[in-house]
Parts: C-alpha cells; structure tokens; sequence
C-alpha cells in the first residue's frame, strides 16, 4: 500500500482552463524525444501517475491508437508524471448524467469520458465485493448514526477519524460514504453515486466550483477542442484528496525541466533580452 501513498509532489499542466491535448501534448512529446542519449538510454518508466501521485496512477501500454501506433501515454523520467497522452480515451468510461444542469442541449455532453477511480481505490480492491467485502452489516457492523467516532481502521487514509481535515469541523465520513451501502458516496440527501461520479456528490456542496468545473475554468479536460467532439473530463477526485483539503487543497505539481535549446544555440540570452523581436 505504501506505493500508493508516497507523498510526492505533482504536476499539474494546466490547473484550469480549457483543454489540454491536440497540439499542445504533441509539442511536449516532441520536446520530449529530443532529450539527450544519455537519459534515453536509461530503463524507461513505464508506471506513472496522471495528476495525483499515487492515487492517479497508469501503466504504460503500447500501439493502443489504431491510426499512428502510439501508446495509451508517455511517463516523465524526470518528475513520474503523464508527459503525453498518445490515446486521451483510453481506459475511460461514459461520464454519466450530469446534475442539474441540463446539458442534453450542449454537445459535448453526450462526447464526455472519465477515467474510473473504482481500480484506484486500495480498500475497494481487497475483496471481491468492494468495500462491502467487509462493510455488510456482519464484519463490521453498520454505523448507529453520524455522529463523529474514533476509528480503529483506514489510518493510512484518515490518520484520525476526529480530526478529519476537510470542513473544519462541520461534517464527517457519512456525509460522503454511505453508511450501508459502502461501495457508494453519498449526498445529503440520501443520493447515492459511484466512486467514479465524485463530481455529482463535490458539485452538492461546492456549487461555485462544480459551475466553473462544468464550464471548463475549473479542472481540466484532453481530447477534441472542437465543441460537441469528444472528451475526457478530469473528476475532482483526480487532483483533491477528499481527505486532507484542509491540510493542502491541491499538492502543486514539480515542473518539468526545462527544454534542450535548439542545435547551435549556445545560451537563451536572446530570449532573455527582453520585449524585442521574436
Ligand atoms: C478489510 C476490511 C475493510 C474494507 C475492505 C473496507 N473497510 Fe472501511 N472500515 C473497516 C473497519 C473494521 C471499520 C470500523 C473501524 C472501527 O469501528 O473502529 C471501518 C470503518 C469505515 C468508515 C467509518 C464509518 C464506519 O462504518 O465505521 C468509513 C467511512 C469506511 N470504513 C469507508 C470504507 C470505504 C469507502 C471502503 C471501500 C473503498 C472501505 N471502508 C473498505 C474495514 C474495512
Ligand atoms: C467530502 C467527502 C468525504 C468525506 C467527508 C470522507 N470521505 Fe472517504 N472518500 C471520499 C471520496 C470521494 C473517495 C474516493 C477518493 C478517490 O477517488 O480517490 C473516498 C475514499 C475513501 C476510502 C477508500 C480509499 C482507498 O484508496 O481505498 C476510504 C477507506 C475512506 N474514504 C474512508 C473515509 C473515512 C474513514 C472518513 C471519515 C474519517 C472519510 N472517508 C471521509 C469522500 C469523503
Ligand atoms: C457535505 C458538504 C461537502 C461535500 C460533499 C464536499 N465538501 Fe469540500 N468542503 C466542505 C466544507 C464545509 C469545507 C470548508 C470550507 C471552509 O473552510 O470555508 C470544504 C472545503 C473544501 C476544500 C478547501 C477549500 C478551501 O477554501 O480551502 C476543497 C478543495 C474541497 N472542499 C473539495 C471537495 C471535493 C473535491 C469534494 C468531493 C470529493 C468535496 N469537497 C465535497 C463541504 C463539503
Ligand atoms: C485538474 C485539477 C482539478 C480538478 C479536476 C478540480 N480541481 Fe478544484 N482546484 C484545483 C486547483 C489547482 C485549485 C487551487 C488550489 C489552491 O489554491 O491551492 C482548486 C481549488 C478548489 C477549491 C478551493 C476553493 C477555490 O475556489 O479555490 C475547491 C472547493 C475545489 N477546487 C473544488 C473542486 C470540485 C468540486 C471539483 C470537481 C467538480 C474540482 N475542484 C475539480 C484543481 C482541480
């Protein structure tokens, strides 16, 4: 499990704004390709992580874009983070029904993929029946009502069920997790959605923000910039550990390094001379 929870630092692109893929990527990876021998030659990494180290992470699989034969993505040597996304669709999912918002009208509803986060969750996986591998009812008992307890258990999520740092204060573990059907998040009103549909349970609370996500300020999206074309959505679980935004909203992402200069070009004084001519 430790490998899942090492507190590395993460990249993110493009914090928020509108979407990141086509050309951009491309221009990445090519930069990429021109590192010197040296690096190249190293064993490459082939695990990295897409915007939270440890909890986003993808294995990298060859030839999966019938067209040109590129993998699904490319990893960082440097930093372990997704350089370059060769397949955005790739692993992903129909985003589902969107809250409130119609958005049946709009184009790109119907085109939006997400990457699931059921296969990332550790206790999800223990069993063959999700958490409910052990949350059903007998193992361990249903809980008698919200009130906040202390936990001997998920320490390595929660390191104390008392002190959990999102809210100040103001709600706990069942405002989110169902309390008898596990393998659910919930609202407060008794909505139940999947692990992979966090946006629907965020967005209750966090109105402003799920507008602006919903827009395309808030998050960030990989695929086709042309409206209704299809894309992948980044939910708010990918880049916010429900868990510790009190401690860090978002742990920033480690820059890569910066690019080779051109063949024959010995410094980048002339791109540091100021507002002359490019
Ligand atoms: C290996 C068994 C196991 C698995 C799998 C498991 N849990 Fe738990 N969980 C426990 C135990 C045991 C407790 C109660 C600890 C206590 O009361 O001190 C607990 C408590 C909790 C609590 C506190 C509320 C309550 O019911 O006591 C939450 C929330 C929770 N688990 C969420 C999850 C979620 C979400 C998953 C799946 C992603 C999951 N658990 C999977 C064993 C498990
Ligand atoms: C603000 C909503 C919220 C609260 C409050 C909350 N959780 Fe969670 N929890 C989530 C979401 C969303 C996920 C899925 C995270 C992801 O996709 O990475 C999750 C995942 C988990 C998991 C599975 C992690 C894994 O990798 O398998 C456990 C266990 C868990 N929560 C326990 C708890 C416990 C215990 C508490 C209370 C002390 C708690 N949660 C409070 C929203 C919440
Ligand atoms: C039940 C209501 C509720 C839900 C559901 C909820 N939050 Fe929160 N969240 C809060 C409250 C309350 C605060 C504390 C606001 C403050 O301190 O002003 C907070 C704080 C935050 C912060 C820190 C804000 C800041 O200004 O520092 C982030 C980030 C955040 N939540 C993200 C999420 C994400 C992502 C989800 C979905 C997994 C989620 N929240 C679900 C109630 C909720
Ligand atoms: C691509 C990554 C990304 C996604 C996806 C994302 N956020 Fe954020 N979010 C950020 C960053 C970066 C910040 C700014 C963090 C800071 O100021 O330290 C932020 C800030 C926030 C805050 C703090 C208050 C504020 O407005 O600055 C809340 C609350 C929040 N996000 C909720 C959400 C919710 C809800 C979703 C899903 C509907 C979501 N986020 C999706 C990256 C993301």
């Amino acid at each position: 499990m430790d490998f899942l929870h090492k507190s590395s630092k993460i990249v993110l692109l493009a914090l928020c704004g509108f979407l990141v893929g086509g050309l951009s990527t491309y221009g990445i990876a090519y930069a990429a390709e021109e590192k010197p021998a040296e690096t190249q030659s190293a064993q490459p990494v082939t695990e990295c992580f897409e915007s939270r180290a440890g909890f986003s992470s993808v294995t990298r699989v060859e030839n999966v874009d019938p067209k040109y034969g590129y993998p699904n993505v490319k990893c960082s040597q440097t930093t372990g983070a997704v350089l370059w996304w060769g397949d955005p669709f790739y692993g992903t999912i129909p985003m589902g029904e969107m809250p409130s918002i119609n958005d049946k009208t709009r184009g790109d509803f119907a085109n939006a993929v997400v990457k699931p986060r059921e296969p990332q969750l550790v206790y999800f996986n223990m069993g063959p029946n999700g958490c409910k591998t052990c949350h059903d009812g007998k193992i361990v008992p249903y809980p008698k009502n919200k009130k906040p307890r202390l936990i001997g258990m998920h320490q390595d999520i929660v390191n104390n069920s008392l002190e959990l740092m999102h809210g100040r204060g103001a709600i706990w573990c069942l405002d989110c997790h169902s309390a008898k059907n596990r393998n659910k998040l919930v609202d407060r009103e008794g909505n139940e959605f999947s692990f992979n549909q966090p946006q629907k349970l965020c967005g209750s609370c966090h109105g402003e923000n799920y507008i602006d996500w919903r827009a395309g300020i808030h998050g960030k999206r990989i695929g086709s910039w042309k409206t209704g074309g299809k894309k992948r959505w980044w939910v708010c679980t990918e880049c916010h550990n429900p868990h510790t935004v009190q401690i860090e909203r978002f742990n920033p992402l480690q820059p890569e390094p910066a690019p080779a200069l051109p063949r024959g070009m010995k410094n980048a004084d002339y791109e540091r001379a100021g507002d002359g001519e490019h």
